[in-house]
């Protein structure tokens, strides 16, 4: 017996499309199940003004097959330099949706980041005056924290002191990976989102380490235990207004991910609404996939839901995915959950 499930078509709220051949390698893989995506700003170098975003929007769109129908929601990278008034100007023209925080050193491509947070208090006052909200990459990096609990860290040092100095700051903590995460959203009821990735919601940390260690999946936020997994699980599913989806998908070339040295970031694009059907089915929760990854989003960012709609089909045969995808540079490797889903997204 085949199931069908049809919802509005769905939203990314925190995507990494790169440049060059691997945007045009990846795009697609968004392209053919998402209306819109925020995109990262975290290119070499960063996009840190408008006209930087207004080029790479181009990019991007020079880069989109002519079959396909394509939003791309653009960013800003700040920096301790960032100018207020170039980021209210590109607001104001509607390029921008957003500003992302990555403190210096958090993540790939974040050493342009912010590592004085004074130095940034007049881009955040101009934000919350102006209702353009911030992404933010909520880790410390400081050496002494262990990197499974600098999330927690980063919400009592830094997020919790910014949101009070920024009053009507409206925030997205992006990708929370903890049950702490979860509870500092449901403990603050004004001005605040999160976005949870599909792969945070499979995996533990025992995936990446037990076994052998597996390069492709390890992203960061790096997956932290069981019980954190099954609290993302909970506020994903529960039709919550604040929690939506971002699927953080993070496209890196096998070379470099498989290495001494392996980069962070899982690439689930291409199968992730398969997923998280699946995912939402087994929690018995399917009736809120659409809230979770078509109107939360939309909701927050004050933009109205997509016109049209995708269809899910459940199969008799378990599906098959890609196991990677080429680039013109090489493959990457598409995430896999590790055990077999049934769903698809009809075309
Ligand atoms: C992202 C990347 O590769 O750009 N990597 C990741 O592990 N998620 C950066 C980020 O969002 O942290
Ligand atoms: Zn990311």
């Amino acid at each position: 017996m085949t199931q069908n499930l049809t919802i509005a078509r769905p939203d990314d709220w925190h995507l990494h499309l790169r440049d060059g051949a691997m945007l045009e390698a990846v795009l697609p893989e968004t392209a053919r199940h998402f209306g819109r995506a925020i995109i990262m700003p975290n290119l070499v170098p960063p996009v840190v003004t408008g006209a930087q975003a207004a080029a790479y929007k181009d990019r991007i769109m020079a880069a989109l097959p002519e079959d396909m129908q394509f939003e791309p929601l653009m960013t800003l990278y700040l920096t301790e330099d960032s100018d207020p008034e170039d980021i209210a100007a590109a607001h104001a023209s509607g390029l921008i949706k957003s500003v992302k925080l990555y403190p210096a050193g958090a993540t790939t491509n974040s050493a342009s980041g912010v590592s004085d947070f004074k130095n940034v208090r007049a881009a955040l006052d101009k934000m919350a005056e102006i209702g353009l909200p911030l992404c933010v990459h909520g880790e410390v990096t400081d050496h002494d924290i262990d990197i499974f609990d600098r999330e927690a860290v980063f919400i009592d040092r830094v997020l919790d002191p910014i949101r009070k100095a920024t009053p009507g700051l409206r925030v997205v903590m992006e990708h929370i990976t903890t049950k702490d995460g979860v509870a500092y959203v449901r403990d603050n009821a004004r001005d605040l989102g999160a976005t949870i990735t599909t792969h945070h919601l499979i995996i533990n940390r025992n995936h990446i380490l037990v076994g052998g260690i597996k390069p492709h999946y390890y992203c960061l936020p790096v997956a932290k235990r069981e019980e954190h997994r099954l609290a993302l699980r909970e506020a994903a599913t529960s039709g919550d207004a604040r929690f939506f989806l971002g699927t953080d998908s993070a496209p890196h070339l096998d070379g470099d991910k498989e290495s001494a040295c392996g980069c962070a970031g899982c690439f689930t694009a291409t199968n992730t609404m398969a997923l998280l059907a699946h995912v939402f089915e087994e929690d018995g929760k399917l009736e809120n996939l659409e809230a979770f990854a078509s109107r939360n989003g939309p909701g927050f960012y004050g933009l109205p839901v997509n016109d049209g709609t995708i269809t899910l089909t459940k199969n008799e045969q378990a599906t098959v995915f890609p196991d990677k995808i080429e680039s013109a540079n090489g493959p990457v490797t598409v995430f896999d959950p590790g055990y077999d889903v049934f769903w698809t997204v009809a075309d």
